[in-house]
């Protein structure tokens, strides 16, 4: 099926979301229009951000109110539009009936608008990784899109499988209509800057960072999985560019990843080195570890570190170039102190300059 057109309209899931709001912008950004799905477009405390956006003075950016729990209430929404960006959670991803109902109606409202060709499916590396299968991941270093979670794994999360199977029912559902094609992007870990107060405490990695600069960092979250980034606004275009390429077929997946990868003490650190004027206190490891405990995490640690995840196909498909992690990190923290309003702690003699 051929891409959208430049200027087109682009229906937005989540976007009052990190991801996509930075969507919703780019694609404003890139001459779209937009119309952005939110549960509650009278919220201005999530949405406040979009409307202060010039697209919506302007009318080029609606706003509209959906929840997906909801069959049917995409109908109006979709109809006139040449895209989507479905980016949005849902409520309940081990619920497998429900995960179907949702991808149902949706796709159902693809097929009645007559115009929409292209959907991108947020989807995740976590659909994509061996979670916590140590064994698969010293056989198999090498992790690109071929690769899906185990299904006999016990350790696999509700969230996986929900991805797994919101991917191929959209797939299945586009096949089967054949007028319009449904691509997946999988995310790694997003980091950057957020646009809204209620963001800094969605995430996790931004608000990971928050806490952070709260005083607190724990590297036993997520079992010391290294954090595999991306900057949230690669990650927008990644979506964007997979809505426009000529490259992507029905049912392919690309993984959005900038190659970088840190451990989360590291991330820590990194905030008085890249922001000295700041006088950030970086905080002690929250974590205390016995001999075993500590043998442990080297393993996992050694056993995470010799993978090598690839995003070889979405650069290929749509030519996005990666910023560095530094970069994140720096723009995640300023945002996170202007945008979120967190009282950082500081070193005797520096002083807040929020007030
Ligand atoms: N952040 C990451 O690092 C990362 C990594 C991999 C994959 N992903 C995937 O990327 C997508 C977006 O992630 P994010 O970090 O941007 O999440 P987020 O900031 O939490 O935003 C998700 C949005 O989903 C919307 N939502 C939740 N339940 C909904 C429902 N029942 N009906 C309609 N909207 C609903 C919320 O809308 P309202 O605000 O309007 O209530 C929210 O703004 C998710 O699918 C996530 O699984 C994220």
């Amino acid at each position: 099926m051929p891409p959208i057109p430049k200027g087109g309209t682009v229906a937005v899931t989540g976007a009052a979301g990190f991801i996509g709001g930075w969507v919703a912008r780019q694609l404003l950004d890139k001459g779209y229009r937009v119309r952005a799905c939110v549960r509650d477009a009278s919220d201005d405390e999530r949405v406040g951000f979009l409307k202060a956006l010039p697209g919506h003075a302007s009318g080029r950016l609606t706003l509209h109110s959906a929840n997906l729990d909801n069959a049917g209430c995409f109908d109006d929404i979709f109809k006139g539009c040449h895209g989507v960006a479905h980016i949005s959670h849902v409520s309940n991803y081990g619920d497998t009936d429900y995960v179907q109902m949702v991808c149902d109606h949706i796709a159902k409202s693809i097929d009645d608008s007559e115009t929409v060709s292209r959907i991108i499916v947020t989807s995740s590396v976590a659909a994509v990784v061996s979670e916590s299968n140590f064994d698969e991941m010293k056989a198999r270093p090498v992790i690109y899109e071929d690769r899906f979670p185990d299904d006999q794994n016990p350790r696999r999360s509700g969230y996986s499988i929900g991805k797994v199977q919101a991917e191929r029912a959209f797939a299945a559902a586009a096949e089967k209509q054949g007028r319009w094609d449904a691509i997946t992007c999988c995310p790694a870990d997003n980091v950057g800057p957020i646009q809204s107060r209620h963001q800094k405490n969605m995430g996790p990695w931004q608000h990971l960072i928050e806490l952070m600069l709260l005083g607190e960092c724990n590297p036993a979250v997520h079992g010391y999985r290294p954090w595999h980034t991306v900057d949230v606004r690669d990650d927008a275009a990644c979506h964007i560019g997979l809505l426009e390429s000529v490259f992507v077929s029905n049912g392919e997946r690309y993984i959005a990843y900038s190659t970088d990868r840190i451990n989360i003490e590291d991330v820590c650190r990194a905030i008085d080195r890249l922001l000295p004027e700041l006088g950030y206190s970086t905080p002690d490891l929250t974590e205390n570890l016995d001999e075993k405990g500590l043998q442990r995490r080297a393993e996992r640690l050694a056993v995470y570190w010799g993978t090598d995840l690839r995003n070889d196909r979405v650069r290929a498909a749509t030519g996005v170039g990666f910023r560095s992690l530094d970069e994140s990190i720096r723009d995640c923290v300023e945002s996170l102190i202007t945008v979120g309003q967190v009282p950082v702690v500081l070193r005797d003699g520096f002083a807040s300059r929020n007030q």
